[in-house]
């Protein structure tokens, strides 16, 4: 076992078949319980299915704690709230990976590593030049990142893997720049060593060599909030994919590649993107947002209020609620007037009153909020899942090498349940109807 906070406590009694099995019972450090189902195939034949695996514990992981219902998230045991309030993504990305708090020493080495891997290798611009200007920037991210492992090819765990970590961390906020920039024509811009994470990959997004451009601290800082916010959601769909392709030993480069991919998606990071579209599509029909609640309940519309619902969270997700008060914060530094934020707001209000939403636990996720941040922060909407992925980024390593450390981990390789033809005779073309 490799986790110490975890105790073999009870077994359970499955019945099946009119025979009995034992299986053990697990409880991890915050009294979650699992049924240790890992040798029910060999004793019984029987597999479980659980569609979505909602109740399926896929690892033992001492990283992220959520608990849903209390709306609680928890980095390495150190709330989400006090993180936000008094640590920077940097701080929080060492905390995830290396699982500790890092000294004066060990946080000041780690900056000036992240600083000093932040360039790319000149050929990979030319890897730029090749999209077209419709690329989406996701799809941009995740090539570039698994076309990292061309340039280090010692990317697996035996490498030296702390250093493929930092320049890996490095160099996506300068590779995310580097497709913004391809995706407006404007020539790129490299990273500086003397600004922190969060200023220096505005500064590469929004300087122009023509001009001088210093970030503004209110937006540095509001990039820096949203970058700890997101940075690990433990095993979420894109962590999975991470988990799931470094299982089978694939490098550390292929493996994030992976993870971004499935960040992507609308139900998943691409949420962010799909809000604000929402909420422009309601403004410009008369910004008649009750009209909006009432397609969401209505199953045949096929619409769903994005931002809206989450597989954990069951009554409020705290990195909402922070992004909230953030929202209004940054708008009125900047002094912005968006009246998205107004639909949002309104929305909001009546969802949360309406039995509809209630019933089902529908709350607002972190998707909802952070795209009017990143809009008053003059990021395009096409990069707001960019930004996520950026953020969720030392989420995914340190799964990753949890999991390459985990001793006994096996290959993630889930049974099914067959439900097609049952064995039948090849039927040569001239019989066939
Ligand atoms: N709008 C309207 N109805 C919804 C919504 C929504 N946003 N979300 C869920 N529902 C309804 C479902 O139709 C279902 O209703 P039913 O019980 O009558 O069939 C019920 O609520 C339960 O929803 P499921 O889809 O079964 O929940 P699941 O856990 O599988 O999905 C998910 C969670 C994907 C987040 C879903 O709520 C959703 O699609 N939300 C919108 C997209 C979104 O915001 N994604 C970002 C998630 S956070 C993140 O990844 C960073």
């Amino acid at each position: 076992m490799s986790n110490d906070h975890m105790t073999l406590t009870e077994t359970s009694k499955l019945l099946l078949h009119d025979k009995e099995y034992e299986l053990p019972t697990i409880t991890g450090s915050e009294g979650e319980v699992g049924i240790d189902i890992t040798q029910l195939r060999n004793k019984s034949g029987a597999i479980t299915f659980d569609s979505g695996y909602g109740n399926t514990g896929s690892c033992e992981s001492a990283i992220t704690f959520i608990d849903g219902e209390k709306g609680i998230l928890r980095y390495r045991g150190y709330p989400i709230e006090e993180l936000a309030e008094k640590s920077n993504f940097v701080e929080v990305s060492f905390l995830l990976i290396f699982g500790h708090l890092p000294n004066k020493a060990e946080l000041e080495k780690f900056h000036f590593d992240l600083t000093h891997h932040s360039l790319i290798h000149e050929d990979m611009k030319k890897f730029f030049e090749g999209f077209p200007p419709t690329a989406h920037p996701m799809g941009i991210l995740s090539a570039m990142v698994s076309s990292l492992s061309a340039f280090y090819p010692e990317a697996g765990y035996n490498a030296d893997i702390k250093l493929n970590i930092v320049r890996l961390l490095a160099k996506l906020k300068t590779i995310a720049a580097f497709s913004y920039k391809k995706s407006i024509g404007q020539p790129y811009v490299y990273p500086r060593n003397d600004l922190n994470y969060a200023a220096d990959m505005l500064h590469m997004m929004f300087a122009v060599p023509s001009e001088s451009y210093e970030v503004p601290n209110v937006v540095a800082e509001a990039l820096d909030l949203l970058l700890i916010l997101h940075a690990d959601h433990e095993q979420n769909c894109s962590t999975s994919t991470v988990r799931m392709v470094g299982s089978s030993e694939a490098n550390l480069f292929a493996s994030i590649s992976a993870g971004i991919c499935a960040l992507w998606g609308p139900l998943h990071g691409g949420a962010n993107q799909q809000v604000i579209e929402m909420l422009e599509k309601i403004k410009n029909d008369g910004s008649d947002y009750k009209k909006y609640i009432n397609m969401a309940k209505d199953k045949e519309s096929k619409f769903k209020l994005m931002g809206f619902g989450h597989r954990v969270y069951k009554n409020f997700d705290p990195r909402a609620q922070i992004l909230k008060k953030s929202a209004d914060k940054v708008l009125n530094q900047l002094g912005v007037n968006d009246p998205l934020l107004d639909i949002a707001k309104n929305l909001e209000e009546v969802a949360l009153k309406d039995p509809f939403f209630i019933e089902r636990k529908l709350y607002p996720n972190v998707d909802f909020y952070s795209g009017i941040i990143y809009r008053a922060m003059g990021i395009p909407t096409n990069m707001f899942t960019v930004m996520f992925a950026l953020g969720r980024l030392p989420g995914w390593i340190a799964q990753w090498k949890e999991m390459r450390e985990t001793p006994g981990a096996r290959i993630y390789r889930p049974r099914q349940i067959y439900v097609g033809e049952t064995k039948r005779p090849y039927v040569s073309i001239d019989k066939r109807k």
